[in-house]
């Protein structure tokens, strides 16, 4: 059975590419465009002229449906000049004592406005988008419907299912408990929405009509079909793609997702003041004892970019966000078209074995 939401998109293959931000990339998207899934690129960190950059150079390299990710996050941030103080001094002794010889500054913006960042999708008018972290509006839900652009809205509980089903979107995404990278909660505290897929997937075909895309710890053809059989229309995989050439993951991180394992994740807030799942690392435990005093996102994820940065640039992968779901062990290192091949290989030969 063809995905009805990605066959509404002209995309002829039951995958999607989850976006990514930090990872994703315009030819790890394309790649998996052009073998007949639906890339998806995260572009939340972008301000909006990059947006419209990066999207331009998928263009470039696929004219299949591709689709766009963002945080959905208030124009202007909360700022705890105590709490960013500590976490200032907490950073730069770290890095300090560490070696890197960069400090913490504070930056002109702590991130991009979501309003102009909104309004560089919708002009870049990619076939579907998706958004995280928060609710759309019902006119931006309109207004993106009017452009053409089918929209997805992610979702960690079953509440957060029903909220975007009332906004009446295209297609709802399932981030489970098992997944990596930022949680998406948002009518939820992040540990109260650690669902497990099999739980989340089922409550949530059972509770609305929309598609839905099964996203967390999938890494193979099986798990593919297994999420469809739960009630997913299509399955999306994030972590999977990470250690392909194409991807934008920092060497170390790749080296150090090819040792892990399912126990090496961990839920992380002290890197970006948002909870997401990523390997635990150096970083990760000397800064677990201060985390309730750090700020949170994106002030958090603002000041640690020098260090994130720095680290990455001297192989320091234990230093750096090491985003990862639980499906980490069964990660391939392999370019995207040729993991979507074998991905759907193995779909298909689950299928074969099931019917
Ligand atoms: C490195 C990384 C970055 C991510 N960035 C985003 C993002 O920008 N927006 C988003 O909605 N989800 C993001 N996610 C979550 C994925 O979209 C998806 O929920 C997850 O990858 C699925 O689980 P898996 O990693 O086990 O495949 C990210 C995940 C990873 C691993």
């Amino acid at each position: 059975m063809p995905s009805r939401f990605l066959a509404r998109l002209g995309v002829a293959q039951p995958l999607v590419l989850a976006p990514m931000s930090g990872a994703s990339t315009p030819a790890l998207v394309a790649a998996v465009s052009n073998a007949g899934g639906l890339g998806s690129h995260g572009v939340g960190y972008l301000a909006p002229q990059a947006i419209l950059d990066e999207a331009a150079k998928i263009r470039a390299l696929t004219d299949r449906p591709f689709a766009l990710n963002l945080f959905v996050l208030p124009d202007e941030f909360e700022e705890d000049e105590e709490a960013i103080a500590f976490a200032r001094a907490t950073l730069d002794a770290l890095m300090e004592r560490e070696g890197l010889a960069v400090r913490t500054s504070r930056p002109e913006r702590w991130a991009p406005r979501f309003s102009e960042q909104f309004a560089a999708l919708c002009e870049a008018r990619p076939a579907a988008a998706s958004f995280t972290f928060n609710l759309l509006t019902a006119a931006q839900v309109r207004e993106l419907k009017q452009r053409d652009i089918a929209v997805i809205g992610s979702a960690t509980t079953l509440d957060e299912v029903r909220a975007w089903a009332a906004l009446d979107v295209d297609a709802i995404s399932l981030q489970s408990a098992e997944a990596g990278g930022h949680r998406g909660s948002f009518l939820h505290r992040p540990e109260e929405g650690m669902i497990g897929l099999f739980a989340l997937l089922r409550l949530a075909a059972r509770a609305v009509t929309q598609p839905l895309i099964a996203g967390g710890g999938i890494m193979d053809g099986r798990g593919m079909l297994a999420a469809e059989v739960l009630g997913a229309d299509v399955a999306q995989l994030g972590t999977a793609f990470l250690a392909c050439p194409e991807s934008a993951a920092a060497q170390a991180w790749k080296g150090d997702l090819s040792r892990a394992q399912d126990s090496s994740i961990t839920t992380i807030r002290s890197f970006s003041g948002r909870a997401a799942r990523g390997l635990r690392n150096t970083y990760v435990e000397a800064m677990a004892a201060v985390e309730s005093r750090l700020p949170g996102y994106p002030v958090m994820n603002a000041l640690t970019a020098p260090l994130r940065r720095a680290a990455a640039a001297a192989g320091r992968g234990d230093l750096i966000s090491e985003w990862s779901g639980q499906g980490v062990g069964m990660l391939r290192a392999m370019p995207a078209a040729a993991l979507v091949a074998s991905l759907l290989e193995e779909y298909g030969q689950a299928r074969q074995g099931l019917s």
